[in-house]
């Protein structure tokens, strides 16, 4: 008895979850879950539209192609899909490159599709011998394969497939993730476990986790990976890691995938004992010569290197009184042969002397403009200093005309509350690439910039420092997906909406309910803004924990001055914020006219960039009326509300979306309020021992006192 009741237990709860479609997902599959189509009336459409499968073209990028649409369209559909080798039906779709596939250039009319790059690929329905059917084509087998992809996430998203004409090409040619993983597969940053590359079981064992990563980054476009840390161990470079990197890369190649390593300057002396590393010693050209020719032997489409050299204590060129144009067009005539490229960062600062350290990249590049080699880019981060909740876009956007750059994004979390804060970073992304340089007069944007809108340049790219690990969700908080998503979308389309992104990722990822998907993506809408809140509201920045940056630190006061946070603060009983005006370090100078009469002005500079730019008194008065210390007390306890009110929306979900996600996001949530909270308190307490002003009426006192904050110590931060 006992045992029959508890069969009808199990078999009643599965009935209400399936009619619920709420199967329990540990997150591995990301947004390509392939779930079987639920709305009735769309999966009958869709049944009748999509009936058989016909690719043309042999190569190992058609064949998973074609992989990909079978294994999509039948857990969308519900049952395989026949391969057909004649059309004599209706519903058939096509796949296929015209340069692989006669059948798709006679349905094109042309040997070339016009319109769309490479990489692109257009989604028709057309009528062919009667039928209708639909074409997914591209100019080379990989835009084939953005285009199934494209196409499944049209299904996933429940859109409508009649009378497609669609056309897309990525904007950028290099759409890179930086993975910043050490040999030992600890990952600098990393908040999502260990390293994926398993170094010690590579080459012989090649896991499903390297192909559904590859498939990953495929579906949005993403075509190639760094595979370590910037802080480089030149032994990658070594035959015996070289044959890993190799095995790594057969795996990813179907996919469109191009491996890139990063190079350690010194890699001549650490590895074969020479005496220098200087750009200009023939023995150190010839053996990085040597060393990439030995590399394509290797891997024959090898993409390149990416370089951080003289910046944080690495090597580079300048210990031999070399520029770093000496040292990026050494490696890159050594790759040129090979079409490799070198990705050369511009996230350098002066080992020693700290003027302001936003200023000092402006400072090194500007005058090497036009020095660089065809195939160098110059990589520069979003913003002047370092990843932080918010910066304003780099004045290097547009400061180089001659030489070809690529913005690099942080998609890990390592400012922005690590794998346990709920922030939608595709706002972030998208606020840097809309910002107006002015570099050609007004509306030359940033995306203007590194799409090479004006078309003098032959690389064009964009690299996100990647946020994935070996945990079973691969990066931890569930909603950190949607970055490494949106990553890629904003790499393949620099002007795409992010809340559009976000709309697509949740569709595709948590639900289709209408409601839901207004209210999730209103929280991850306002994520990012509700972090600076919280964080580093008006232009605050760089306040956090020393070295682990975990958690408010605003008093880090002692060691390298520019890694303090008294340093950006500069809090004192006058007021706060870093003077970079004409009388302080002038960093405005850097940024074209009119820009630099704005930020220079506090009446005009965005309020949000404020304290970045000037520092300025507790009474000064904001827009809103309210004294700057009334309006950061303000912010920050917004900030900390937000968090509060996410957490009573998630949890009114409860039973409406999958059971595992819940769960887990409600559990971050409340991290998050907590984190939050603390950051409120511990930033307005530190701040109002300068500014001696009572906090606004209606606000809570903190909880503890100043000194408990400065006292809390982390032994399990990642990143000590
Ligand atoms: C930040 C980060 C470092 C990283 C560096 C870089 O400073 O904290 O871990 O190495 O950026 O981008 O090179």
């Amino acid at each position: 008895m006992a045992k029959k009741y508890g069969i009808l237990t199990i078999a009643f709860l599965l009935s209400v979850l399936l009619a619920q479609g709420l199967k329990a997902d540990d997150g591995y599959r990301l947004w390509l879950r392939y779930d079987r189509v639920s709305d009735p009336s769309l999966f009958k459409s869709y049944s009748r539209a999509v009936r058989g499968i016909l690719v043309e073209g042999q190569s190992a990028t058609m064949d998973a192609a074609s992989r990909e649409l079978q294994t999509g369209l039948t857990g969308l559909l519900g049952h395989a899909l026949p391969y057909v080798k004649e059309v004599t039906s209706n519903g058939i779709v096509i796949a296929g490159s015209t340069g692989n596939s006669p059948l798709v250039c006679s349905l094109i009319g042309s040997t070339r599709i016009n319109g769309v790059n490479d990489e692109g690929f257009v989604i028709r329905s057309i009528v062919y011998n009667k039928k209708k059917i639909i074409l997914i084509a591209g100019n080379e087998d990989a835009g084939v394969l953005y285009g199934v992809f494209y196409f499944l996430q049209m299904l996933q998203q429940h859109q409508q497939i009649e009378n497609l004409n669609i056309e897309s090409s990525p904007a950028t040619a290099i759409r890179l993730l930086n993975h910043w993983d050490n040999l030992d597969r600890t990952i600098e940053r990393g908040y999502a476990g260990f390293s994926l590359w398993n170094w010690h079981m590579l080459p012989g064992y090649i896991t499903q986790q390297y192909i559904d990563y590859a498939r990953a980054n495929a579906s949005v476009g993403i075509n190639g990976t760094v595979l370590t840390n910037v802080n480089a161990d030149a032994l990658v470079l070594t035959p015996g890691y070289l044959v890993k990197v190799a095995a790594l890369a057969g795996v990813f190649r179907p996919y469109g995938i191009r491996v890139y390593l990063t190079a350690r300057f010194s890699a001549p002396m650490d590895i074969e004992g020479l005496k220098t590393a200087d750009p200009l010693d023939p023995d150190v050209i010839k053996w990085w010569k040597d060393k990439v020719n030995e590399i394509y032997g290797y891997i024959p489409d090898f993409g390149g290197f990416l370089v951080k050299a003289n910046s944080e204590g690495q090597p580079g060129p300048q210990n031999y009184g070399r520029s770093h144009a000496d040292g990026a067009n050494m490696l890159a005539d050594a790759l040129a042969p090979h079409n490799g490229i070198v990705m050369w960062r511009a996230f350098v600062y002066d080992n020693n002397v700290p003027e302001d350290r936003a200023k000092q990249a402006y400072n090194e590049f500007t005058p090497l403009d036009g020095k660089f080699r065809k195939n160098v880019l110059i990589q520069i981060k979003n913003g002047p200093v370092d990843f932080q909740p918010r910066e304003p876009f780099h004045p290097l956007f547009g400061a180089l005309p001659h030489t070809q750059v690529m913005p690099e994004f942080q998609i890990t979390q390592e400012y922005l509350g690590f794998a346990t804060h709920l922030v939608y970073l595709a706002p972030l992304f998208e606020e840097c690439l809309r910002s107006d340089t002015h570099a050609s007069g007004p509306g030359t944007t940033v995306a203007d910039i590194i799409t090479d809108i004006s078309g003098s340049k032959t690389f064009t790219g964009m690299a996100g420092v990647a946020n994935t690990g070996t945990d079973r969700n691969w990066t931890g908080h569930p909603f950190a997906q949607a970055n490494w998503f949106a990553f890629g979308r904003q790499a393949w389309n620099p002007y795409s909406s992010s809340r559009e992104i976000a709309e697509e990722w949740i569709r595709m990822t948590i639900t289709h309910d209408p409601e839901i998907i207004a209210g999730i993506s209103q929280m991850m809408m306002s994520s990012r803004e509700t972090a600076v809140k919280y964080m580093t509201p008006l232009g605050l920045h760089h306040i956090m924990g020393e070295g682990h940056h975990y958690g408010p630190a605003p008093w880090v006061s002692t060691g390298r001055a520019d890694w303090t946070s008294v340093y950006y603060h500069r809090a004192d009983s006058l007021g706060i914020g870093f003077d970079r005006t004409l009388t302080g370090s002038n960093a405005v100078s850097q940024y074209f006219a009119p820009l630099d009469v704005i930020y220079s002005d506090p009446a005009q500079c965005p309020e949000n960039l404020l304290l970045w730019f000037h520092h300025l008194p507790w009474e000064h008065k904001l827009r809103s009326g309210r004294t700057l210390w009334d309006e950061l007390c303000y912010k920050y306890y917004e900030g900390a509300e937000t968090v509060t009110s996410w957490l009573q929306y998630w949890n009114s979900l409860d039973g409406r979306i999958e059971s595992e996600l819940f769960k887990q996001v409600s559990s971050l949530l409340l991290i998050q309020k907590k984190e939050a909270e603390w950051w409120r308190d511990a930033c307005v307490l530190y701040f109002q021992s300068f500014s001696e002003r009572a906090l606004p009426s209606g606000l809570k006192q903190p909880e503890h006192s100043l000194e408990y904050y400065k006292g809390l110590k982390f032994s399990n931060v990642p990143g000590r």
